[in-house]
């Protein structure tokens, strides 16, 4: 595994799975009163949102703290970024304080790859513009490996505004690596372009017609809905809420139709839910929704990454020197 962390392509089948079970020690962490470990006693990590952020940003400190390192949070507004610093002058100003990792989040696609080029301690891309989320892709996996086992050939629908999400991106990468079936669903406005060639590279299906998915070949195993991203948006990408809604949202009736077929189906939403566009309330709070099964998730899988890359077996060259090595 590389010392960073920036697409989901970075990752093997086996880097996926060696994360995968040591969330799940992670997580069995979370079921005692006392949760810290000394693992990366020593190490501090900068969380650095360019970008708003609930769970990602607050997870990620969560599990930097569990796991005994500093954690220290920077975000643009309240950093000289707001005074016109560029993101490479900010990035090597906090890596000249040598610390061990950065997570960063950022508005411009491909942020995070250039931060890694300019600094010496790890990287972990938090979400980068329209581009890749690839610690949401992993906890996502984790989720649905908790509840429906092993996912090769497993059916995995993700439905919604594809053109603007990078966990749609990093998430065809994951569980194409992981053996199972994917079909994404958008209207014709939100379907990134470019996206035959490269859903004949990963394997992954398309379509415009939800219902016809929904109904149609294997049963569904687990839907994942994205939100509409309105602040991405400049145009009309579809004609009104009521209309998206109609065409893409998880109504209460999808959600019938689909536990018809299967009764272990799954739902999954990233956060922030739209609740009434994208998924109805009924859908957010069934008990079919995994919803805030996927935030727990995502303190274990942080960990098992910060894990990883700065004290695990294969962390390299940033392992720590023993005390008193040469
Ligand atoms: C996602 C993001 O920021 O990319 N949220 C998250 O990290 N939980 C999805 C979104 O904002 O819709």
């Amino acid at each position: 595994m590389s010392r960073h962390l920036i697409s989901s392509a970075d990752l093997s089948r086996t880097d996926i799975e060696g994360i995968l079970a040591t969330a799940e020690s992670m997580h069995d962490l979370q079921r005692r009163d006392v949760k810290k470990v000394p693992t990366l006693r020593g190490r501090t990590i900068v969380n650095f949102f360019f970008e708003d952020s609930t769970r990602t940003r607050s997870s990620f400190e969560i599990a930097g703290k569990w796991l005994s390192a500093d954690t220290i949070n920077l975000s643009a507004k309240g950093s000289s970024t707001s005074k016109g610093e560029s993101l490479r002058d900010t990035a090597m100003t906090v890596s000249a304080m040598a610390v061990d990792a950065l997570v960063i989040r950022h508005g411009a696609s491909g942020a995070c790859r250039q931060v890694s080029q300019w600094v010496r301690c790890s990287v972990i891309n938090a979400g980068d513009g329209m581009h890749e989320h690839p610690t949401q892709a992993l906890l996502d996996a984790y989720t649905l490996r908790t509840r429906i086992g092993e996912l090769d050939g497993k059916h995995v629908v993700i439905v919604g505004d594809l053109t603007h999400s990078r966990v749609f991106r990093s998430n065809v990468i994951t569980l194409a690596a992981l053996g199972a079936r994917v079909t994404v669903v958008a209207p014709p406005t939100l379907m990134p372009s470019g996206i035959d060639a490269w859903s004949e590279t990963d394997g992954f299906e398309t379509s415009w017609d939800l219902d016809t998915v929904l109904a149609g070949g294997d049963p569904v195993d687990a839907v994942m809905m994205l939100r509409v991203q309105r602040e991405r948006m400049s145009g009309g990408y579809f004609p009104t809420a009521r209309e998206y809604t109609v065409g893409y949202g998880l109504t209460r009736d999808r959600l019938d139709r689909l536990v018809a077929r299967n009764a272990d189906v799954l739902v999954l939403h990233p956060g922030p839910m739209n609740r009434g566009l994208e998924i109805a309330a009924d859908a957010a709070d069934a008990p079919q929704s995994v919803v805030l099964e996927q935030v727990s998730a995502g303190v274990a899988v942080r960990m098992a990454v910060l894990y990883h890359l700065l004290a695990g077996e294969d962390a390299g060259s940033t392992r720590p020197a023993a005390p008193g090595a040469a």
